[in-house]
């Protein structure tokens, strides 16, 4: 008999309001060591497992033939029948051959010399935003910065402004946690919001198409593989896909690790004294603060894991912040050590075919802006509760007011 996930958590994993009140990592130590696959209801469907365990959300992860991505999607909420066609739309929930083929495609713009090229404008990039507050001695950290640098990362990236870089950033933030509101005015402004989302896809389509420029956009409308180039609406999909991944997740991480430094002096005066630790510390704030809560695989044929029988058809959600605290892969895993060694996270996926794409350029953008947080915004403190986001797929944080002693930016250069 299989156990019962919320009996032995004693929480809802899937629901929105467990993350509001905090990751539960009480009740995810509880499942992997009595029940590291267990069943969990869903609305009035089957439900799913819940894989809690390193070992499971690894091997899930690293074989697309038998775990799908595409057959029900890779959310919690298995899409309407009407709707099953944008699953093999969008990378993220597409099985090979044609994940393999749209993939090599999409890699074409993020060509180590594109993420290089945008290497040196991330340090500007990340220095400017630090400007912007340094001298009031206070601001919101997850708008004013955490948010900031990966929108304006994205609209270099696509070759747009950066004022529409930061729209777009907020029309996610409405789609990402609208979605889970409960109200009809919450769902007509997460349509709303996808409708323009859409139409600017489109309209950067197009516009690229009449004057490219040196950007991914550009690289992506070009780019060929066996004589086949993106289609548009491939290309809006590909477009909303890097807009919600690659924005909110590294808004999360870089205010996750933030937080997690202030609650850990020790750990930021280790970091002041050797700054060589930047790598292993970025690492450390993937692991411990996770920035993706969940997703989800469909089994494809008859299987097991750890022993309990899985049927074809039945759904599994892997849980990366809990394996991320998985005993058996990391010593004292609640400590927040930033010179852990080694630290083979699962934060951007467990490294099979739909393995995070923007890694590191997520990387890149981390360590431009930490140190320059740590070593300019002097006695950076908490002014106020941190508020999370209210979603069963993302691990972040909403607001987090922070105070600081206020500087003029020309003291610091
Ligand atoms: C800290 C920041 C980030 C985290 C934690 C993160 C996490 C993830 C995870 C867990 C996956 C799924 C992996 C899997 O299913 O095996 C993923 C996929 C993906 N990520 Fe990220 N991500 C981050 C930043 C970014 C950035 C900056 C971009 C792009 C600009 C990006 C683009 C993508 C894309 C396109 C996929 C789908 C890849 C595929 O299906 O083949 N991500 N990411």
């Amino acid at each position: 008999m299989v156990e019962d996930a919320v009996t032995v958590g004693g929480v809802d994993l899937a629901d929105p309001d467990t993350y509001a009140a905090g990751m539960p990592f009480d009740a995810f130590r509880e499942l992997r060591h009595r029940a590291p696959v267990a069943r969990h209801p869903y609305g009035d469907g089957p439900g799913f497992l819940a894989l809690t365990g390193y070992d499971e959300v690894l091997a899930v992860s690293r074989d697309s033939a038998t775990w799908s991505s595409q057959a029900t999607g890779v959310f919690f909420e298995v899409p309407r029948q009407e709707d099953e066609f944008q699953l093999e739309l969008m990378m993220l929930t597409m099985d090979p051959p044609r994940h393999t083929k749209l993939r090599a495609l999409v890699s074409k713009g993020f060509t180590p010399r594109q993420v290089a090229k945008l290497n040196n404008h991330v340090a500007d990039m990340a220095r400017e935003i630090v400007d912007d507050v340094v001298e009031r001695g206070a601001c919101d950290f997850v708008d004013d910065i955490a948010g900031a640098l990966p929108s304006y990362v994205i609209a270099e990236l696509l070759g747009i402004p950066l004022e529409d870089g930061r729209r777009l950033y907020e029309l996610t933030e409405i789609m990402n946690t609208g979605a889970v509101g409960d109200t009809n005015d919450d769902m007509s402004r997460v349509v709303d919001a996808q409708l323009q989302m859409f139409q600017y896809g489109t309209e950067l389509a197009a516009r690229k198409r009449k004057t490219p420029g040196d950007d991914i956009a550009t690289s992506l409308l070009d780019a060929e593989v066996d004589g086949e180039r993106l289609s548009d609406l491939e290309f809006n999909m590909f477009f909303l896909l890097l807009i919600n991944a690659g924005g909110d997740t590294t808004r999360n991480l870089v205010a996750a690790g933030i937080l997690a430094m202030m609650e850990h002096p020790d750990q930021q005066a280790r970091l002041a004294a050797d700054p060589s630790l930047l790598p292993s510390a970025i690492e450390e704030m993937l692991r411990y603060t996770s920035p993706v809560t969940v997703f989800v695989r469909t089994a494809m044929k008859d299987t097991e894991l750890r022993g309990i029988a899985i049927k074809a058809g039945e759904r599994v959600a892997m849980f990366y912040p809990s394996a991320n605290r998985d005993e058996s892969r990391f010593a004292d895993p609640d400590r927040f050590d930033i010179g852990r060694a080694p630290n083979p996270h699962l934060a951007f996926g467990g490294g099979g075919t739909h393995f995070c794409l923007g890694a590191n350029l997520a990387r890149v953008e981390a360590a431009a802006i930490i140190p320059e947080v740590l070593s300019r915004l002097e006695g950076l403190e908490l002014d106020g509760p941190v508020q999370r986001v209210r979603s069963n797929l993302m691990n972040g944080i909403h607001s987090m007011p922070v105070k600081f002693k206020p500087r003029y930016a020309s003291e610091s250069c």
